[in-house]
């Protein structure tokens, strides 16, 4: 049977050590002595940290002492003669040593990946940015530079390291630069090189050849539009897509905007109206009216009855440049002289020569009332006199007044006038002819 005591001593992060107390002896009391006791093996060694973090290029040399011929194995492996062990990576290890009487001892040795050095490094990339002189141009550069630690190499997006900071012959675009430091601590920087407006200073004139619609609503209008001032034009109209002809055919009269956008997305534009041909070109209408004239010594009742023909569809008619009205009958009109004009669908306007309304002339029946009035009832019923407020001698007082005639002259209501008496029966006829007949002026 076997006793162990084991008594470990941590005397750095890289070393431990185990110093193991091994007795072994037979089990009877009369058996040979234990060639272990008293006999301690004792292991030292030299740890051989990984030269990268992860990396397993650890060692340990261990060195044993408490007695001679010694083999060594590590966590339980097979022993070896050697007492080099190689090819670890970042871990804990124990190293047994036997010698050659059997009695062993074991060490445990801690190996660790070294430290990382960028903990502490803080790597500031700065530079200066020339942009491309054009948007198609590579000839921008980056001059980076870089602070924070030494011994920097420089890579752009990735790419391999150089001793230098300048990159050349750049485009528009975005750029990553990375510093490197001799320890392969990173530090980087973004870095954005912009083209020139390219539209910037350019003027781009749109100019067109316009042919109007031949018809009134008509879509065979057409814009040719052409663009200067740069090249590789497209052309859109009124905001629809971008097409490479100029050419915009099937119009209708209208405003419209042409843009040419040129190989750079510059944009002009030009706006161009296409209208309509003038619906009257070659339309002559003609106003001809019926005129019916005016019965005097009552309201105005003359009328002009217009006629147009000539233009398209129904017409309006208007009075003196008065408002336009559906009717072409004016009436109600007193004596004067009247323009009839007519407007067609299309606002085409011809206008008539002047209806020139007179007053009707006296009517028979009010011409022999008149005489009988003049020879019996002006000596009383004129200018100086007015009988009861009469003046005969003014043609529409008879007309007005006419049934206060009848009733003094005929009817004798309420008394005969001429005051003397009744005129004859053949004279009274002719004044009840006349009112019988409507009493008008013209009657
Ligand atoms: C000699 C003068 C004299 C003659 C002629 C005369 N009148 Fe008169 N007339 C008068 C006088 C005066 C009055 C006003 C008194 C009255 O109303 O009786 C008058 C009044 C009138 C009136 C207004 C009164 C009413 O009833 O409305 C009428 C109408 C009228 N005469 C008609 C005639 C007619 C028509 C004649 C001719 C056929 C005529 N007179 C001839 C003297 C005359």
């Amino acid at each position: 049977m076997n006793y162990f005591f084991t008594l470990r001593f941590l005397t750095s992060f890289i070393l431990s050590l185990i110093i193991v107390y091994s007795c072994s002896k037979n089990g009877g009391g009369t058996a040979a002595p234990d060639p272990c006791s008293g006999v301690t093996v004792t292991i030292s060694g030299t740890v051989n940290n990984p030269t990268t973090i992860g990396g397993s290029d650890g060692s340990i040399v261990a060195s044993a002492s408490g007695g001679s011929g010694f083999s060594y194995n590590i966590n339980g492996g097979a022993f070896q003669s050697s007492s080099s062990f190689t090819g670890l990576a970042a871990g804990s290890y124990t190293i047994m040593a036997r010698n050659s009487n059997g009695c062993t001892g074991t060490s445990t040795f801690v190996v660790v990946n070294p430290s990382n050095p960028c903990t502490t490094v803080t790597i500031v990339v700065t530079g200066t940015v020339t942009n491309p002189t054009t948007a198609a141009a590579a000839n921008g550069s980056i001059i980076a530079a870089a602070s924070g630690s030494t011994g920097f190499t420089f890579s752009i997006n990735g790419g391999a390291f150089q001793s230098t900071g300048n990159f050349t012959g750049l485009g528009a675009g975005a750029y990553s630069i990375t510093a490197k430091d001799g320890n392969g601590c990173i530090g980087s920087a973004n870095f954005t090189l912009t083209a020139p407006n390219p539209c910037t200073g350019l003027v781009i004139t749109v100019t067109a050849t316009l042919t109007n619609p031949t018809t009134v609503g008509g879509n065979n209008g057409s814009i040719v539009a052409s663009a200067s001032g740069s090249t590789g034009f497209s052309y859109n109209i009124n905001g629809g897509a971008f097409q490479a002809s100029g050419v915009f055919s099937g119009l209708t009269a209208g405003s419209y905007a042409v843009s040419a956008k040129d190989i750079n997305g510059c944009i002009g534009s030009g706006n161009f109206i296409l209208t309509d041909p003038d619906p009257c070109t070659g339309i002559t209408i003609t106003v001809n009216n019926t005129i019916t004239g005016n019965t005097p010594c009552q309201a105005n009742n003359g009328m002009v009855t217009a006629v147009a023909a000539g233009g398209t569809g129904t017409y309006t008619y208007s009075l003196n440049g008065g408002v336009f009205q559906a009717s072409n009958i004016f009436s109600n009109l007193g004596p004067g002289s009247y323009t009839i004009t007519a407007k067609d669908v299309n606002s085409c306007t011809g206008t008539s020569i002047p209806a020139i309304v007179n007053n009707l002339p006296e009517g028979p029946l009010f011409s022999q009332v008149k005489a009988v009035l003049q020879a019996n009832c002006v000596p009383c019923h004129n200018n100086s006199q007015s009988e009861g407020g009469m003046n005969w001698t003014v043609d529409c007082n008879i007309v007005i007044n006419r049934d206060r005639i009848r009733a003094r002259a005929v009817d004798a209501n309420p008394s005969a006038m001429p005051p003397t008496g009744l005129l004859p029966a053949s004279e009274r006829q002719k004044i009840i002819n006349w009112i019988n007949a409507g009493g008008k002026f013209t009657d």
